[in-house]
């Protein structure tokens, strides 16, 4: 996209965001879907730097519709499931970890990073083969030891560029640890996972469960959740859990 055709796109998104006459589903589907062309582009550009710097006025966005619309999140998520888009898995896992972050109690510029932090979290597959990430059916031990390097590979990508923050770096390189201690690359557990960590490892899975491959079939959200309490709940922070379960299921997050 040239920049005089985005900055077209861009107001009348915002025209239409603003509008008083559409309702709030209208804008959840207006925001998502302009939010999906910018970010094929962050993906397919080469400078990551201008990538996080093109990345966070979308994530503005998103903070902003949810401060105006109460409604906004249940709206955002029921609208990430069961479809096909190449790059949708980043910007799930972002809506998600948002309404979970919001959940925990963030606020204001760590929402924007923690956004952010989840839209740049799998960076590191741009250095994995094709042939691997698209391999259908289950990967052989070479290949999922390449696969299993996006971590490292992602944290290599922002060190070499300076706009990547802490947070961003950390939830990338450590979305993959496990609460028990037993996760990759470096097998830390509980509260040494950097909490962006903590949050886009529990949104993520979520979201491999409940989104359409070519070789799956997806969970229900109420399976998938179920799932993770019930087989896989020592993986993530049990706070957490709970957070995200009121989150996806619009129930108040009173204390447990
Ligand atoms: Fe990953
Ligand atoms: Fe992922």
């Amino acid at each position: 996209m040239r920049d005089s055709d985005r900055l077209n796109y861009k107001s009348y998104v915002q025209d239409r965001m603003n509008s008083t006459e559409l309702d709030v589903g209208t804008k959840a589907m207006v925001l998502k879907d302009s939010s999906m062309t910018l970010v094929e582009e962050l993906f397919e550009n080469p400078d990551v730097n201008q990538a996080l710097n093109g990345a966070r006025p979308v994530i503005q966005d998103f903070v902003k519709f949810m401060r105006a619309e109460p409604e906004a999140m249940s709206h955002l998520i029921s609208l990430s499931s069961h479809d096909f888009y190449t790059y949708n898995h980043s910007l799930d896992v972002s809506v998600y970890s948002l309404g979970l972050a919001e959940a925990l109690g963030f606020q204001g510029v760590d929402l924007e990073e923690m956004g952010l932090a989840a839209l740049f979290h799998d960076i590191g597959k741009r250095q994995v083969s094709l042939d691997i990430l698209c391999k259908k059916g289950p990967l052989d031990p070479a290949e999922w030891t390449q696969m299993q390097k996006h971590p490292q590979f992602g944290l290599m990508i922002l060190n070499q560029n300076d706009l990547a923050s802490d947070a961003v770096k950390a939830a990338c390189f450590e979305h993959h640890e496990s609460f028990a201690g037993n996760g990759y690359p470096q097998k830390i557990s509980g509260q040494e996972i950097h909490p962006f960590a903590r949050i886009v490892a529990l949104t993520d899975t979520y979201d491999a469960m409940t989104t359409q491959r070519s070789y799956n079939t997806p969970m229900t959200p109420v399976d998938a959740l179920t799932m993770i309490k019930e087989k896989l709940s020592a993986r993530y922070d049990p706070e957490m859990l709970r957070a995200l379960h009121s989150v996806l299921f619009k129930m108040k997050n009173q204390a447990a």
